[in-house]
């Protein structure tokens, strides 16, 4: 029974149980995959495909049977044998986008119980994960494919035992994931299809809420009746494009799916699914002669790379046309084609007209009549001399939107080389599909060689108009993609020309490169550590089931108790305003508004200090960024409050100045106080000696730390003593009842804050959510009701913000054999406009700048800028990453400058001495890092490797492969010493059951796995009969945040040293009575004053301190070290990349848990792949973040990680530092994905000198394609030359 408010709502709000996830709401995660199940009448089979809940209405699910991942499983009966993998194959981390992976794969299975790994790569495509890099979920999946099919997996896959592989890696696989008492895959087990809904009537729903009316057709009649009736109803098939624009009025519905066939060509259905047209193309290529189906070949091509599978099982053909959004693939492809469309409408019956560029009147409309609907659209055969291709470059490999796409037709006279029509069609280079009617019509009748290459490009640069300050941005990049594709589309018609024996000119075969398509052969696989290593064992996460079934609970996940409300932020508009006013009355007198707060309604302090800084819970005011939060409506429910804050009214008047970006920063002399500094050696002396002196500059770009669970919370008023109950996804729950208490002047000891678990942190969750939980809690207060807090997708990415960006100067001293003598760095970080964490992060960027070179003379200057922006925050790795960064640069750019291998600089400056000292004077030995080293560049076949790449270079012109490696030394711990403790509390029960309680948070990483282990190992009792609820400022007070690598360490000493003390009470009684059970030593031991319950805290290990007047101090407890050597490809001509292969020796210690380590170094891997070549943060001039969902912003999906990924841990590696002489791993892996970054300069700089072009040159971080294709300078970049700056109003800004 759906209320009314539910009538637009989508699936996922209405299943109520937990397994379905929210992610980001807009089809773009994965987390809320279910199977939705429909009975076909017409072939009397039922079809299983999987949806995004997200954006399945739920009118339209009547009479079809919904399968979520509760329904396949359970702890508490019987797990389904996809679950038990993932979770065996250590597939689950955080866990929240398991339920979604599971479903994905349960839905491939259930339609084809021997899925090949290409069918397992098509399933997974349009599911995000952001913790485990992908390759265990892989690991634990494949296991369902056949033998024979597990391997067809192309080249050299190790599996298989062909050349070119690792030997032994399917050894080492199985030492993490054992295959013995797997449940096996039994098909008769799974549900059945409803019979009640095979006999369901088709008749016409009608669907009536307040605000919207969803009518569902009972046939083509009744639908363009009700279209007559309804001209301005949308028709809602897949409802991908509508469902993100909902709540419109009137809605109609269409639930058919219409296929059919004729002789001059494929008609299809216009409510045909994506999946649907794909399989019929296939079906087509398969069964028809080459020659006719080009046409379908260069479809195909496109619906390979679009969307996910979810999104194509949803999306529709006629929705995609006509939408009319040129990032849509299928429109310059079906254009191209000549394809013609069948319209009907009850007046004038039916119309054939042509798609082409005049069908679109502007984005999103169409010359489509109001009361006509989309019957069909006729795809033609390709005729015998007629060639086709489609053309698309995105963000990201796969599901993402294109940034230009291209469908292009040439048709020959009969025998020879002569253009008798030509069509070219773009998307993405203005509001609406572009014809280059001009170009086709002048190339007709010319014979297709040089002089009509060189002509097309020049008439294709007059023709394609697109303004510098274009919607999108990209300018020059999109204009060089029109002619670098028909650049490619000219080389394919040449070669199939002269496959044709036709006379062409002849073609260097190196250009040929221009052709390839960038496979991506699925062979994910780990060279985990042997056995035979002294290291602990591969335990899986300890929640892994519970995350593989949907049963683990998130904050989101507790059901709403009696009364609870919802409270929705009010953000600022404005980048920097005084508030003039703020108006709730329209908001407070809509239904369902119980309240709104801002700033007067906090009890306590809505200003406080941060690192002597102030901060606003409520911007009073003025506001010092767009998304700085002013109020928050309080509501019945979740879309009540949503409307309402959208109603709220505040008055501005705009200040000055009002800037964003570094520069623009420095220009002001805009920076927070304190400013950093550390130097060693006396650097301006040196740089008169040295042969040469380079002053260079690298940018990076923030990031977004996308964790995959929204920030949020519940606050639960008890009624007595002003107690309050916090059930929070924080990272630092200790510091989310500080902020609390001191928002609503009540004590600490009142406050209690409950972390069962994160769906991903990354440092996001550390400072944020306190804010939000302060609010919350004021609202709780106010109202006296619960109150849950959920930020959407977009509302999270807009106000908590992420990764500081950060701009590096350097001036570097060298001699020409390579060796660094002397250099002068100084950071620039954008932190927002607050000082929030960016001092620390400063610091920290600072402190590893030397990474594992030895400069005698180095000096390293840090600003933060104060900027108009929302506040830049922690984010793993904590300025590591960029610190490092800029060093790598450096050691780049100085190699390039010698002409020397960057690993022979890097090798030539790197520390060496057993006994060496950072540049803040802390001793250290570099044996380990140098080990890694050696073992990476053996491990990865280095040397041999580069000169197969630099014959492929020579052999190839528009494809260029690089190669690089990088070593890391990380440190690990706080530099102020007071974080580095942990606590635990070890409770003994009566029946010999133990409780753990510790401060660390787990949010994936498997804390609370190692700290079983932990127990475990001491008390010697099973890790069954040891159980962690949850994190708990009742249970263990004042804990530092999970964070700097060092949750294990700290938590690890504690559990061990509480359960140590509860053994060392147990320890007389177990001596005289040997023979008993521990449950009997437990019972028994009962002495007054020692009760089988302990606390503990622990702050053991080297002082950490910085002095950093004098740039001295031991900054951390140890350094972590690794290597990485990563191998790319890239395509000059449209800039795609793919990653080749990757090898990492990591020096973990003594790994307490070699899975979850090898987990977390593949994860932070992949985060970095992000980082340095894909997450782009887009801001306006106005200075608001556009890029707000995974739709615009790009994380890693399965399509990027390396097909060869090859993690190794370190033999032998020992630290007396930490636990069981393990080594934190959390942070460090990100860094070492720059070796990608480095890899695509060698490719790009390949590519240059071929062309005569130095190889230095500029490159900022990420490598996007935009940026490598621009850097790939040719014939095609001159004729979209950078316009000068200040000429024109850019669409988005470098912050
Ligand atoms: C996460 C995500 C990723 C995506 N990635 C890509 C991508 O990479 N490439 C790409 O090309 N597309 C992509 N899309 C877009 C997707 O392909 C389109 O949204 C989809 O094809 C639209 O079909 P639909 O059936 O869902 O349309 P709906 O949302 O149901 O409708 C869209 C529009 O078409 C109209 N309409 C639909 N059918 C008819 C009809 N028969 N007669 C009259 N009007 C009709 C509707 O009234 C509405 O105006 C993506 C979408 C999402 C959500
Ligand atoms: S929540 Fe549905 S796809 Fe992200
Ligand atoms: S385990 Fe995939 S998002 Fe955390």
């Amino acid at each position: 029974m759906l209320s009314q408010n539910h009538l637009h709502v989508s699936l996922l709000y209405i299943v109520l149980l937990t397994g379905t996830k929210y992610g980001c709401g807009g089809g773009g995660c994965g987390a809320c995959t279910v199977m939705v199940s429909k009975y076909d009448q017409l072939n009397n089979r039922v079809l299983h495909y999987t949806v995004n809940a997200c954006l399945q209405p739920i009118c339209t699910l009547h009479g079809a049977a919904v399968v979520t991942v509760e329904g396949i499983g359970s702890t508490k009966t019987k797990l389904h044998p996809v679950q038990e993998r993932i979770a065996k194959a250590h597939g689950s981390q955080c866990g929240f986008c398991t339920p979604g992976m599971v479903m994905s794969m349960y839905t491939l299975l259930r339609n084809k119980p021997h899925p090949t790994m290409e069918d397992i790569r098509e399933a997974l495509g349009g599911n995000l994960c952001r913790c485990t890099g992908y390759r265990p979920i892989i690991d634990g999946f494949k296991t369902f494919c056949d033998v024979s099919n597990a391997s067809e997996n192309g080249e050299g896959c190790c599996q298989n035992g062909e050349s070119g592989g690792n030997p032994g890696c399917r050894e080492n696989e199985m030492e993490l994931f054992h295959m013995d008492n797997v449940l096996p895959l039994d098909p008769s087990q799974d549900l059945i299809f409803p019979p009640e809904l095979m006999k369901r009537a088709c008749g016409s729903l009608c669907f009536q809420g307040d605000r919207l009316k969803l009518i569902s057709p009972v046939d083509l009649t009744n639908l363009l009746e009700l279209k007559t009736e309804y001209p301005e109803a949308p028709v809602v098939v897949g409802n991908t494009t509508i469902g993100i624009n909902l709540l419109l009025c009137h809605l109609l519905f269409v639930i058919y799916l219409l296929c059919v066939h004729v002789h001059a060509g494929v008609s299809m259905g216009a409510v045909c699914t994506l999946s649907s047209l794909k399989e019929e193309m296939e079906r087509a290529v398969r069964e028809m002669e080459a020659e006719r189906t080009r046409g379908y070949q260069a479809l195909l091509q496109t619906l390979q790379c679009l969307a996910g599978k979810q999104i194509r099982n949803m999306a529709t053909i006629g929705g995609n046309i006509l939408s009319a959004n040129p990032k849509y693939d299928l429109n310059s492809v079906l254009a191209a084609l000549d394809c013609t469309l069948q319209v009907m409408s009850k007046e004038n019956g039916t119309r054939a007209i042509t798609l082409n560029e005049e069908l679109f009147t502007g984005f999103g409309k169409t010359a489509l009549r109001p009361d006509e609907v989309l019957l069909s659209i006729d795809i033609p055969y390709s005729k015998p001399w007629e060639f086709v291709s489609a053309f698309r470059q995105a963000q990201r490999r796969e599901f993402a939107f294109s940034i230009v796409n291209a469908g292009m037709k040439v048709l020959f006279r009969e025998g020879t080389n002569i253009v008798e029509s030509l069509n070219i069609y773009y998307g993405g280079v203005g509001p609406t599909l572009v014809k280059v009617g001009r170009t086709c019509q002048k190339l007709v009748g010319r014979s297709w060689g040089e002089d009509l290459l060189a002509d097309a490009c020049r008439l294709l640069e007059e023709e394609v108009e697109l303004s510098d300050s274009a919607h999108g941005g990209k300018v020059e990049y999109r204009k060089t993609l029109t002619t670098s594709f028909f650049f490619k589309f000219y080389m394919q018609v040449l070669q199939e020309l002269r496959e044709r024996d036709v006379n062409v000119c002849l073609l260097p075969l190196e250009y040929l490169s221009a052709l390839n398509v960038c496979l991506f052969p699925l062979q994910l696989v780990s060279n985990a550590q042997s056995s035979q290593d002294p290291v602990g064992h591969p335990m899986m996460h300890q929640a892994a089931f519970h995350q593989a079934t949907g049963e683990a609970q998130y904050y989101d996940d507790i059901p709403a108790v009696q009364g609870e409300l919802f409270v929705f932020m009010v953000t600022s508009t404005r980048a920097h305003a005084k508030i003039i006013n703020i108006d709730p009355s329209e908001a407070l007198g809509m239904t369902g508004v119980v309240t709104f707060l801002s700033a007067g309604d906090v009890p306590g302090q809505n200003r406080r200090m941060l690192f002597n800084n102030p901060e606003e819970l409520f911007a009073e005011e003025e506001v010092s960024c767009v998304g700085q939060i002013i109020g928050a409506v309080v509501a019945e429910s979740r879309e009540q409050a949503r409307r309402a804050a959208q109603m709220v009214k505040v008055t501005y008047q705009d200040l000055l100045p009002v800037f964003f970006t570094i520069e623009e920063a420095i220009q002001h002399q805009s920076f927070f106080d304190p400013k950093r500094k550390l130097e060693r050696g006396d650097v301006d002396k040196a740089f008169e000696t040295v042969d040469q002196i380079l002053e260079d500059e690298i940018y990076l770009g923030g990031q977004e730390h996308f964790y995959m669970e929204t920030q949020g919370l519940i606050a639960v008023p008890k009624g007595e003593n002003g107690e309050l109950e916090l059930f929070v996804a924080s990272q630092h729950s200790a510091y989310t009842q500080e902020v609390v208490g001191i928002t609503l002047g009540i004590d600490s000891n009142k406050i209690t804050c409950h972390v069962r678990r994160l769906g991903g942190a990354f440092g996001g969750k550390v400072m944020k959510i306190a804010s939000l939980s302060a609010i919350t809690a004021t609202a709780a207060v106010k109202t006296g009701r619960p109150v849950r807090c959920v930020l959407e997708r977009g509302d999270d990415m807009l106000i908590t913000s992420g990764r500081h960006p950060f701009l590096g100067k350097y001036k570097v001293g060298y001699n020409n054999d390579g060796t660094i003598m002397a250099a002068d760095i100084t950071y620039y970080s954008n932190g927002g406009c607050t000082l929030n964490e960016s001092l620390a992060i400063m610091e920290k960027a600072l402190l590893h700048m030397d990474n594992g070179y030895k400069i005698p003379n180095l000096r390293g200057r840090g600003l933060v800028c104060k900027t108009y922006l929302p506040s830049y925050t922690a984010f793993r790795g904590f300025g590591g990453p960029q610190g490092l960064m800029v060093m790598e640069s450096v050691l780049h750019e100085v190699a390039v400058k010698c002409g020397l291998p960057p690993q022979k600089v890097r090798e030539i400056n790197m520390y060496r001495e057993e006994e060496c000292y950072t540049h803040h004077k802390q001793l250290f030995s570099p044996r380990d890092m140098l080990r890694c080293w050696d073992e990476c560049l053996d491990k990865a076949g280095y040397h041999d490797r580069l000169q197969a790449i630099q014959q492929f270079n020579t052999s190839n012109r528009w494809k260029k492969r690089g190669i690089s490696a990088v070593p890391m030394k990380f440190g690990v711990g706080f530099s102020k010493g007071f974080f580095n403790q942990g606590a635990a509390l070890v409770n003994i029960y009566k029946d010999g059951s133990v409780l753990v309680a510790h401060g660390g948070t787990e949010m994936g990483q498997g804390i609370n796995t190692k700290a079983l282990q932990i127990a475990s190992r001491i008390l010697k009792v099973p890790m069954s009969s040891i159980h962690i609820k949850e994190t708990c400022t009742g249970n263990v007070p004042n804990a530092a945040p999970s964070a700097a690598s060092f949750g294990t360490d700290a938590v690890g000493m504690a559990v061990k040293d509480a359960c140590e003390k509860l053994m060392r009470r147990l320890k007389p009684f177990m001596e005289n009575h040997p023979k008993y059970t521990w449950q009997q030593w437990v019972i028994n031991q009962h002495p007054p004053g020692y009760p089988n319950a302990v606390t503990v805290w622990v702050s053991r290990g080297p002082h950490t301190d910085m002095d950093w007047e004098n740039s001295e101090g031991p900054a951390y407890y140890y350094f972590t070290f690794g290597a990485c050597c990563s191998e790319v490809e890239i395509d000059c001509l449209t800039g795609d990349h793919k990653n080749l292969r990757t090898d990492i020796v990591m020096d973990v210690g003594r790994s307490l848990n070699p899975a979850l380590d090898i987990g977390q170094i593949e994860g932070g891997f992949v985060q970095g792949i992000g980082l340095y070549t894909i997450e782009e943060l887009q801001f306006s001039l106005e200075g608001v973040l556009m890029t707000r969902g995974p739709s615009q912003y790009k994380i890693p999906a399965l399509c990027d990680v390396p097909p060869q990924f090859n993690v190794h841990l370190l033999a032998n590696a020992q630290n007396p530092h930490a636990i069981y002489r393990s080594k934190g791993i959390g942070e460090p892996p990100v860094f070492l994905a720059s070796t990608i970054f480095f890899a695509i300069k060698e490719a790009v700089a390949a590519a240059r000198r071929e062309r005569g072009l130095g190889d230095s040159f500029p490159l900022s971080s990420p490598a996007t394609a935009e940026r490598i294709r621009m850097a790939c300078e040719d014939q095609f970049t001159e004729m979209a030359p950078s316009p000068k700056k200040g000429t024109f109003k850019p669409w988005s800004i470098n912050i």
